[in-house]
């Protein structure tokens, strides 16, 4: 049992394969939160020392000793105005004129599955293996109720949390803040580490000591966005990739998100996420309900290394849904480096035929297929194809692609509108805008007003339409701004701050229709890279596209970034030509292709613009992907180097859960001169067991006057530093490994 209500002490546990998550009931009914940590069986409530600290105040019925404030207790779910001055997660005016609620424990039960939302995204649980702890907390002055959720997937060691606001007052509530969970911790969580960057430079990895005060990482773009990805991890100064404690939060959220961590006068640590308090509210009439997006907490006693193991596993059987046809990934081609918008039928049915040349699976049309788009100033709204490129409609395309057994797939963009298109021309109130200003433009471009049931209904109805009869297996969902303009012509004042989350509500409800009505069309999201890289996304789309930026070099960067919250497998990753667009850097197909590996692994160049010998290359590196395609979608991820900022040494590890197999990627983004050799410390393998080394790329790898391939290992020797190889050089910065256990001992 996962879940345990012990009614004589007041505490209500979570157990999970290795954490334990308690709360208790205070005495003036507030619900306490004791312990997050490993798996504990006892009371943790005797953590809490009273004391009396002044300028801490008390609730009216104790006030003896002057010791217990909720200023000072570490609170499950604080509302405001009650006399704790730290970060809140609920706060509302009602009608009446009272601010603030004071939330007291009402009541508890368990459920033996997983909750789900309305309209939001929530871990799947499609073996029935989770359980649900509901915990009623009520304020009597507004009659807020919240109804906290806790999601516990014990084999996962990963608990999700979500509050279901209920106004059962008299008085229409207004939301100021509606966070997802509270999470107040002991002092030892010293660092935090996040997720930070911009377009073309997403997930650059920021590890930070906390200061007292508020630290805010946040999006008020609309989008999760580019530039503070949605998961914050809590750590120890100890904590490496393989010691300390740490804690992973993560909204399953596409919007405006928000994690304030907040070190108090006692050092205690207060984490609240959600979504983003700034430019929101949501008004709750007497009797209804507002749902937050969940949040997805794992803790690990054993370093970074297992917390990323927990979220990968966690999303692989609980966020992603692979489209039957497409468990095996597919090696794409993508137009948009290629040919950009200059292209016509002729143009792009030579480069699918290129693609089917290198044995890719599938041919991906970017940007400039639709009626109108000769550039990036107008036509997104109008789904259908133009006529000057494609006189005789993309069907012929689809057909003359797949007849040369490659499948077609094509790119929307269908949030997004230009002034100069019909869609605009017929329906200028469609877009968001605020009356009697001029909008502020975004790529030229303006953003739909998804809160409106007739829009989404309408794109439902233009991506239906295209998808229909059966020839698109594939669709790239781009969004190239974010959200402004905050005003829906649909809404009366009082909630025009609600628009930011029903925008999300309504995406998720297009992605919802579109991928159960097509199941086995494969959806990767999209947002200039990116830009909306998250959980929510996720959850319908299970690849996004990683980055504008193609360059391998500060691709391994961003890479890694990702790979700390989600499986390599939903990063969408291709090999470009060189020099590369973005950046200008030249380096080797080996590390190009080697790059691509460790995400969903694509092409994005012209390969009638490459000589012989690169494109018998690229199709041996396609046949490498192939090969361990399926290892990486299911592997154990470790990140091995670099260990240090400013190490140009980047290394990883994909293992089988049995370990039987193990695949070793390394390259090194400044080679130098006279460089020194380079041992690489392997992780979780068996010690006693014997592995085969094979040197994937290059093919041959001395190791002094011996070759390396063939040589046989302990796990002891492979994690403990005798695999050494030679330096990397500026002509081949990049290698392969792979490593099969053996019988023979
Ligand atoms: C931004 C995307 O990230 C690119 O890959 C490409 O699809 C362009 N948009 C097309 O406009």
């Amino acid at each position: 049992m996962s879940i345990r209500i012990d009614s004589e002490n007041g505490t209500l546990t979570l157990h999970t394969a290795h954490t334990a998550y308690q709360m208790q009931i205070g005495r003036g009914g507030h619900l306490l939160h004791v312990y997050y940590g490993p798996d504990a069986e006892g009371t943790f409530a005797r953590s809490i020392v009273p004391a009396d600290h002044g300028f801490s105040m008390n609730p009216y019925e104790i006030r003896e000793g002057r010791n217990y404030s909720v200023d000072q207790l570490p609170l499950e779910y604080p509302g405001s105005n009650i006399g704790d001055f730290r970060t809140t997660a609920v706060d509302l005016i009602a009608d009446n004129g009272i601010c603030g609620c004071d939330l007291r424990f009402k009541s508890c039960a368990v459920e033996k599955k997983a909750y789900t939302l309305q309209g939001l995204p929530a871990a799947r649980d499609p073996e029935t293996e989770a359980e649900t702890l509901h915990v009623v907390l009520g304020d009597e002055a507004t009659g807020l109720e919240a109804e906290l959720l806790y999601g516990v997937f014990f084999e996962k060691d990963v608990i999700t949390r979500a509050v279901r606001l209920k106004n059962t007052g008299d008085h229409a509530l207004t939301l100021l803040a509606a966070a997802s969970m509270c999470l107040d911790l002991p002092e030892r969580y010293t660092e935090r580490i996040h997720f930070h960057g911009r377009h073309t430079m997403e997930m650059q990895t920021e590890r930070c000591v906390l200061a007292h005060g508020i630290q805010t990482i946040s999006s008020g773009r609309g989008m999760s966005s580019h530039h503070h990805n949605p998961f914050t991890i809590l750590c120890e100064e100890k904590t490496t990739e393989e010691q300390g404690w740490c804690i992973g939060v993560m909204p399953v959220y596409s919007g405006n998100h928000r994690t304030d961590i907040e070190v108090d006068q006692k050092e205690s640590v207060r984490v609240v996420t959600g979504i983003n308090r700034d430019m929101f509210t949501w008004r709750l009439e007497p009797g209804e309900i507002f749902e937050t997006p969940q949040v997805l907490l794992t803790f690990c006693s054993s370093g970074l290394e297992g917390l990323s193991r927990q979220l990968h596993r966690f999303f692989r059987k609980h966020i992603l849904r692979w489209p039957e046809a497409w468990k095996t990934p597919p090696v794409l081609l993508n137009s948009w480096e290629a040919v950009y918008m200059d292209f016509d039928a002729k143009r792009i049915c030579a480069l699918a035929k290129q693609g089917a040349r290198l044995s890719s699976d599938l041919f991906v049309l970017d940007d400039g297929w639709f009626a109108g788009r000769s550039s990036d100033t107008k036509a997104l709204g109008d789904w259908t194809a133009d006529k000057t490129k494609f006189p005789h409609g993309l069907v012929t395309v689809e057909e003359d692609v797949r007849k040369q057994g490659v499948s077609f797939g094509i790119w929307i963009e269908p949030e997004m509108v230009s002034e100069d298109s019909e869609l605009f021309r017929k329906h200028p109130d469609y877009a968001l805008r605020v009356p009697g200003r001029k909008p502020v433009m975004g790529r030229d471009q303006l953003v739909l007003d998804l809160s409106r049931q007739e829009i989404v209904d309408g794109l439902y109805n233009q991506i239906a339409r295209l998808l229909e009869d059966g020839g698109i297996r594939y669709v790239k969902w781009d969004a190239n701004r974010n959200v402004a303009d905050l005003y829906s012509a649909a809404l009366p004042p009082e909630r025009q701050r609600e628009l930011s989350h029903r925008y999300v509500l309504g995406l998720y409800s297009l992605m919802e229709r579109l991928t159960a009505a097509f199941p086995q069309v494969l959806f990767e999201g999209c947002a200039g890279g990116g830009g909306r890289f998250d959980a929510g996304i996720l959850y319908y789309f299970p690849q996004i596209w990683g980055s504008d930026d193609t360059d391998a070099v500060a691709r391994l960067s961003i890479q890694r970034g990702y790979s700390f919250g989600y499986p390599p497998e939903c990063v969408g990753s291709h090999i470009s030509d060189v020099p590369n667009e973005q950046t200008g850097r030249t380096v080797p197909l080996s590390l190009r292709a080697l790059t691509a590996m460790s995400g969903t692994f694509g092409l994005e160049l012209d390969p009638a613009r490459l000589s012989e010998q690169e494109n018998e290359e690229l199709q041996r590196y396609i046949g490498i992907f192939r090969r361990y395609a399926g290892l990486i979608r299911t592997g154990i991820y470790s990140r091995l180097r670099p260990e240090r900022e400013r190490d140009s040494l980047f290394a990883w590890e994909i293992r089988a859960e049995d370990v039987s197999e193990v695949l070793v990627f390394a390259a090194d983004t400044d080679p130098q001169a006279n460089a020194k050799a380079v041992t690489l410390y392997l992780r979780g393998l068996q010690e006693q067991a014997v592995y085969r080394l094979t040197c994937v790329e290059p093919e041959t790898v001395w190791n002094g006057s011996r070759p390396l391939s063939g040589q046989l290992f302990t796990g002891s020797e492979l994690m403990q530093g005798a695999f050494s190889i030679r330096p990397f050089s500026g002509t081949a910065p990049a290698a392969l490994f792979y490593l099969k256990r053996t019988e023979c001992a």
